[in-house]
């Protein structure tokens, strides 16, 4: 896998040779973003199975490595349920894809042309094993002509959105800035943001929505100056388990990664109530509140 610790400076690949091997990448965030840490657990497992080793504790040690993302528990699921967990896993990265580009048509279809978009985090390929999901959405809008210009928050403490979203949209041709994250309320005051889209690692059974932390502030700030605020995934990062975002656990990381100067507390996402969601996109379509009736419609299609 594409090492994202070491980007935007080095393009370095990792190579995970068992399963504690990829667990660790995923805790340490060489591979991260929802999808793309669900599509690493199953290969992650798949190579348990190839190697002969202990498969529960393979599957124990890969579903530790982050709390807060439901993909991962989700592909650790179905790849030990497949008869072919190599097979599975590679089909699971495919249909994460294919998924993104679906979701992508549909929430590009709810930007005016000339948006100006704000995002969070990183939601491109990087996070996804391919194409993005909120910033999967503004590639296709980028190419339907109806992107102006993406506001990147740089997303502290581990610069998700300075280091990968920016080489993503540099990759991509899309014009972009990048803003300190407490920048997005006086730009939106400014009358220089039209919509937030950003994407979640869980999204409970009401619409409550997980993701990076500072994605509440966000949602707050939208709802402040009466901006519409997308939230783009799968429907693999939907929890139908999980009926609020109270049940959510948020992942607490080391406190040296936001300072090592001072006692530091670092919560790496946070929860944006469902009445803050304009709506949420899936590769299903648009749904809106109320999402405890309309996201169980969207599993439906999808199952
Ligand atoms: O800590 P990270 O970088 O894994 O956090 C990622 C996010 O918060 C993303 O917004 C989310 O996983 C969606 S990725 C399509």
């Amino acid at each position: 896998m594409l090492d994202q610790r070491r980007l935007p400076d080095e393009e370095v690949e990792l190579e995970c040779r068992s399963a504690a091997e990829v667990a660790e990448a995923i805790r340490t965030l060489a591979v991260r973003g929802a999808p793309a840490i669900g599509i690493a657990a199953a290969y992650g497992y798949a190579l348990a199975v190839a190697r002969g080793e202990d498969l529960e504790a393979a599957a124990a040690t890969l579903a530790a490595a982050r709390p807060t993302a439901v993909n991962l528990a989700w592909a650790l699921r179905e790849v030990q349920a497949a008869d072919d967990p190599a097979g599975r896993a590679r089909e699971l990265h495919r249909q994460e894809v294919e998924r993104c580009r679906k979701m992508s048509v549909h929430a590009a279809a709810l930007l005016d042309p000339g948006t100006r978009a704000l995002t969070h985090c990183n939601t491109g390929g990087l996070a996804t094993g391919g194409y993005g999901t909120a910033l999967g959405a503004l590639r296709a809008a980028h190419e339907q002509g109806r992107l102006d210009h993406v506001w990147v928050d740089e997303t502290r403490p581990l610069l998700q959105g300075a280091r990968l979203t920016a080489w993503e949209l540099h990759a991509l041709g899309i014009p972009h800035a990048v803003i300190v994250d407490a920048a997005a309320g006086a730009l939106m005051a400014a009358g220089e943001v039209d919509c937030v889209l950003v994407g979640a690692d869980r999204i409970a059974a009401n619409g409550d929505t997980a993701n990076k932390v500072g994605t509440y502030s966000l949602a707050v700030l939208a709802a402040h100056h009466g901006l519409p605020f997308y939230v783009v995934a799968p429907t693999s990062t939907i929890d139908r388990e999980t009926l609020s975002g109270e049940a959510i656990v948020i992942e607490e990381r080391a406190p040296e990664e936001v300072t090592a100067r001072s006692p530091a507390r670092n919560p790496a996402f946070d929860v944006t109530p469902a009445e803050l969601v304009t709506a949420i996109v899936t590769e299903a379509g648009v749904h809106r509140a109320p999402y405890s009736e309309s996201l169980p419609r969207t599993m439906e299609v999808v199952r």
